[in-house]
């Protein structure tokens, strides 16, 4: 499919788009006090859009959260649902010490309330639920473990091994949910409960001697960045390649993905590149301002793209250069690997060549 309609921009051109095909308001219909500062979240999805919130277990919701300082705040909240087994979306927000929005919606959330949010997103989830899995949680780094746990034994046919490390016995979120999981798939789940208060933090060589029988498991890791660091040190010790092994960083997005978009103005001396994008199973060819981020691009010319932070941070819009050559002007999310494949994110490419063929295939 050509698009001829945007062609050679002659006078200074901006677009606005509010990207609707992406936000949503979604009820809350419960609230669910897992723990003294953390809260589920379940949210009904209406049946007009149920395609648009098929996710899978691991992937996150980014939340608006009203602010009377700011208008609002975007946080990104990972689903401890299980597309196997909920009909609704749940989110676990545990408190922040200090933090904005974790502490708004743990005080403020109520059943009946809307919020707004953009369709789920992300790459942390398994590529096959029967692979056997290694899943290294703490704190609230347990959420995206729900949903990939529960996804695993209810719709896969792999091992699941749980190392999930908390404060105290009184933090522990989803305590009670495990031991049934446990007691219902004794052979297929094992889960490890670390507790701070009796056994001092994790160290790498407490974990190297619990996961070196799971080397050759896909591992997903979410956690405080200290927990992640040293997790990570035990893993690549026990020989889990990079290939296997998933990170999940939670930060707090600076931008608002749901501000409106505005390409911004193009003139004649800028001679717009050619980019041909090939995205949900359709090929299109769209002249492409050069100070125009792609993702931009997409989303004002009305192509339903994925993203979720439009910063740069989450690798929702990654996608594939295939020929041609694009910059990146800020990247927090993509590594070395990811770039040698030719990976790039849409919300934060522009072009060099003047030709360039995107597939959007992550
Ligand atoms: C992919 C992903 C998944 C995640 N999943 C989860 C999850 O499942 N569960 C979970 O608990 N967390 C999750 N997080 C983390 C979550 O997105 C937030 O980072 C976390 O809740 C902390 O946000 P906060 O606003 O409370 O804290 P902070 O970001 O530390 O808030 C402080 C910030 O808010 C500003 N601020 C203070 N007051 C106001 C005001 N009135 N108006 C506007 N701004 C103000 C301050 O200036 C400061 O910048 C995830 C993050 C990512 C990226
Ligand atoms: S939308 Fe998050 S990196 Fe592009």
């Amino acid at each position: 499919m050509a698009d001829n309609n945007d062609r050679g921009h002659d006078t200074p051109n901006s677009v606005v788009e509010t990207s609707n095909s992406h936000v949503h308001a979604l009820q809350v219909v419960e609230v669910i006090k897992e723990t003294a500062d953390a809260v589920s979240l379940v949210l009904e999805v209406p049946p007009a859009s149920f395609s648009k919130f098929r996710y899978h277990p691991g992937q996150f919701l980014t939340v608006k959260v009203p602010s009377e300082r700011t208008g609002s705040v975007a946080r990104c909240y990972s689903l401890s649902s299980s597309p196997h087994l909920d009909d609704d979306l749940v989110v676990t927000v545990k408190r922040t010490s200090d933090g904005y929005a974790s502490n708004w919606l743990c005080d403020n959330a109520e059943v009946g309330m809307s919020l707004t949010v953009l369709t789920p997103s992300g790459v942390f989830y398994p590529k096959s639920l029967d692979s056997d899995l290694l899943l290294v949680a703490a704190g609230s780094g347990i959420t995206p473990m729900m949903s990939i746990a529960k996804s695993a034994l209810i719709g896969g046919t792999g091992s699941v091994y749980l190392f999930y490390a908390n404060r105290d016995a009184d933090t522990v979120i989803f305590g009670a949910e495990l031991d049934e999981i446990e007691a219902e798939f004794p052979d297929r789940i094992n889960v490890e409960h670390w507790l701070e208060s009796e056994r001092g933090l994790p160290t790498v060589d407490a974990m190297i001697d619990d996961f070196g029988a799971y080397a050759n498991f896909d591992t997903f890791v979410c956690g405080p960045t200290a927990f992640m660091e040293t997790a990570r040190e035990a893993l690549t010790a026990i020989g889990v390649s990079n290939a296997r092994l998933h990170v999940e960083v939670y930060r707090s997005l600076a931008g608002d993905p749901f501000a409106e978009i505005v390409l911004p103005a193009t003139y004649d001396a800028d001679a717009p590149a050619t980019v041909t994008v090939e995205l949900n199973g359709e090929t299109t060819e769209l002249s492409w301002p050069r100070n125009a981020k792609l993702l931009d691009l997409l989303l004002t010319r009305g192509y339903d793209a994925p993203y979720s932070c439009r910063e740069g941070a989450c690798s929702a819009c990654a996608c594939t250069v295939r020929a041609g050559e694009v910059k990146m002007l800020r990247n927090d999310t993509l590594v070395d690997a990811d770039l040698r494949m030719g990976l790039t994110l849409a919300c934060q490419s522009v072009p060099v060549t003047d030709s360039v063929e995107i597939v959007f295939d992550q």
